[in-house]
């Protein structure tokens, strides 16, 4: 295993007390792209942080390639490449010399560094923008500079905390590429995110978080084989005071096989049946149908199935 994380926990204590972490395991595999999906201030950042010596744990244990991190910093961090959320590439030194300069601090020589930043240069697209300095790129260009140097020192695994915060879509896509790329490298990636489309696309496999927990763990197939085969709908209604005896009526249609009730609606889990909807429609409609939404099993759907939440709640 590449990264071990054992019982990891850790605690902020300042005025309030944040457990930002509460008992995480999980192994990430030689060679996969796993992917850590959760919503803001789930402790996805505080767990990265950890495994990459930025911050130190409470409790429990990460390694990286069998070295423990809190014991042996220094060597942990040769076998880890980040990416943090926020860029920190250097203002001041070009393209060029962000990379030049990051291999030699891991001990590269003047000409190792050099072939070693023309060809990352070369490998990301990047060539024509070597002399270029930071504040002149594009946020997706600028993410795609991190990622080299990030890699620039051959370690064998990449850390990339929320890779596509800020990105249009199109700077999205070409980040997954340059993910995906990674991989005949031989590189193994963790990466954060809070969009369940980039986990999906990403990651062979992926953890949900919520609240510093683990709550499901597999590839993005098998946990929507698992939690989230069902089509979600979600009615919501102008009167609210019948919701009781709607949700029972609708429970003997075949196809449904849960109903929560919500403030100002009702919450379906339903299988793929067939001619279920404009049943459903005009059922409802005796309570005034203001909107009807419908979810196909994704892993927002094991979100919600899981916390009872929407991941952008
Ligand atoms: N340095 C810190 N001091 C105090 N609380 C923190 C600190 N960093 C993060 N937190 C809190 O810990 C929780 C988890 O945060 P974080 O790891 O950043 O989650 P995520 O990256 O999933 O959004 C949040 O409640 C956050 O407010
Ligand atoms: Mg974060």
């Amino acid at each position: 295993m590449i990264v071990e994380i054992e019982a990891l926990t850790k605690v902020y204590e300042g005025k309030q007390r944040v457990v930002a972490v509460d008992g995480i395991d999980l192994e990430v595999k030689e060679g996969e792209i796993f992917g850590l999906l959760g919503p803001n201030g789930a402790g996805k950042t505080t767990t990265i942080g950890v495994a990459t010596t930025r911050t130190l744990p409470t409790s429990g244990k990460v390694r990286i390639n069998g070295i423990d991190v809190v014991d042996q910093p220094a060597r942990a961090r040769r076998s880890i490449g980040v990416v943090p959320q926020f860029n920190t590439l250097d203002r001041s030194l070009t393209i060029f010399e962000n990379l030049y300069y990051h291999c030699r601090y891991f001990g590269f020589s003047h000409a190792q560094a050099r072939d070693r930043s023309d060809q990352l240069l070369a490998q990301f697209l990047l060539t024509e923008r070597r002399k270029a300095f930071p504040a002149q790129l594009s946020g997706g260009l600028a993410q795609r500079v991190q990622i080299a140097r990030a890699i620039a020192h051959r370690p064998t695994v990449l850390f990339l905390d929320e890779p596509s915060a800020g990105l249009d879509p199109q700077s999205r896509l070409a980040m997954w590429t340059a993910v995906q790329s990674l991989r005949k490298d031989g590189i193994t990636v963790l990466l954060t995110t809070h969009y369940m489309e980039e986990a999906d696309a990403l990651s062979d496999r992926v953890a949900i978080v919520d609240h510093g927990r683990l709550l499901a763990l597999g590839s993005p197939q098998k946990l929507k084989d698992t939690f989230g085969a069902q089509t979600i709908i979600q009615l919501t209604l102008r009167q609210t005071d019948q919701l009781a005896a709607l949700a029972a009526e609708l429970a003997t249609r075949s196809g449904v096989q849960n109903i929560e009730t919500l403030d100002d609606g009702l919450r379906l889990f339903t299988t793929g049946a067939e001619g279920l909807l404009p049943d459903l429609i005009q059922s409802a409609a005796r309570l005034g149908l203001r909107d009807i939404a419908i979810n196909e099993p994704s892993l927002e759907t094991v979100f919600i199935h899981l916390t009872g939440r929407d991941l952008r709640e």
